[in-house]
C-alpha cells in the first residue's frame, strides 16, 4: 500500500511520520518511509538545488521540472520495488505536492502539469493520500520557529500559500475515494490518533 502525507507549510506531517510507521510496524507491517523530494542520492542533490535560497531567479517551469525528475528517481529507485515487495511505502509529500504548489501556487495550467507528474510517475497514484490542513498563518508562524528548515518556497508570498491550501482542499474535494482530511490545528495526540483511524479505514 502507498501511504501519502500533505500539507501545507508547518502543517506538522514530518512529525507524525516516523511515529506512523512505527506504529503500523508495530501492527506487523513491512513499511518503508520517505519524503519528496529526495529519497535517493539524486532526488537528494535536485532537492538542494530547488531549495537553495540563492537560487531566487528560478522560473516555475524549471522548478516544476526540477521536481518531477526528483520524483522519477524514488518511484522507479525506491517506491515501486518497495511496494513489490510488500511494503507499506509512508511518503511525507508526492506528486500532488506539485499540483498544489507549482499548479495552483504558481497559477500553472493544471493538465500540463498533471501530464508532467504522469511522465515523471509513470503513474503510480496512491492508494490513500492524508491532507494534514492547517491556516497557512499558523503553519508558517510554526516554520518560522525552526530557521534551519527555512527554505525557497516558504519565502514565497502569502498569497502564494493561501492558493497552495486552496489547491489541496479542491483536490480532496474532487476525489474523496483517495483523499481523507486531518485537522492539523488539532493537539498532536489527535492528529495522530485521527491519522491512524484513516489508515485502518482502507
Ligand atoms: P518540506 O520537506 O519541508 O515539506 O519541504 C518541501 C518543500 O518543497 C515544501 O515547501 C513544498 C515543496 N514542494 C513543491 O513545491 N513541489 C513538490 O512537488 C514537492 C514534493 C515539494
Amino acid at each position: 500500500m502507498f501511504i501519502t502525507l500533505e500539507g501545507p507549510e508547518g502543517s506538522g506531517k514530518t512529525s507524525h511520520l516516523k511515529p506512523l510507521a512505527e506504529w503500523l510496524a508495530g501492527q506487523g507491517y513491512r513499511v518503508h518511509t520517505a519524503r519528496e523530494p529526495g529519497g535517493t542520492s539524486i532526488s537528494e542533490q535536485i532537492r538542494a538545488v530547488i531549495h537553495d535560497l540563492k537560487n531566487t531567479e528560478m522560473h516555475p517551469r524549471a522548478e516544476t521540472l526540477l521536481y518531477q525528475a526528483a520524483r522519477a528517481q524514488i518511484v522507479e529507485q525506491v517506491i515501486r520495488p518497495k511496494l513489490a515487495e510488500g511494503f507499506i511505502v509512508l511518503c511525507d509529500r508526492y506528486a500532488d505536492s506539485t499540483l498544489a504548489y507549482q499548479g495552483y501556487g504558481h497559477q500553472q495550467d493544471l493538465e500540463q502539469v498533471r501530464a508532467l507528474i504522469r511522465y515523471a510517475t509513470g503513474g503510480l497514484i496512491p492508494d490513500l493520500t492524508i491532507l494534514l490542513d492547517v491556516d497557512v498563518e499558523v503553519g508558517l508562524k510554526r516554520k518560522t520557529k525552526n530557521v534551519s528548515e527555512w527554505n525557497r518556497l516558504d519565502a514565497y508570498t502569502l498569497e502564494f500559500h493561501q492558493r497552495v491550501r486552496t489547491g489541496y482542499l479542491e483536490m480532496a474535494k474532487q476525489e474523496p475515494g483517495r483523499w481523507a482530511v486531518v485537522a492539523a490545528s488539532q493537539g498532536w495526540e489527535d492528529v495522530q490518533a485521527d491519522l491512524r483511524a484513516r489508515i485502518l479505514s482502507v
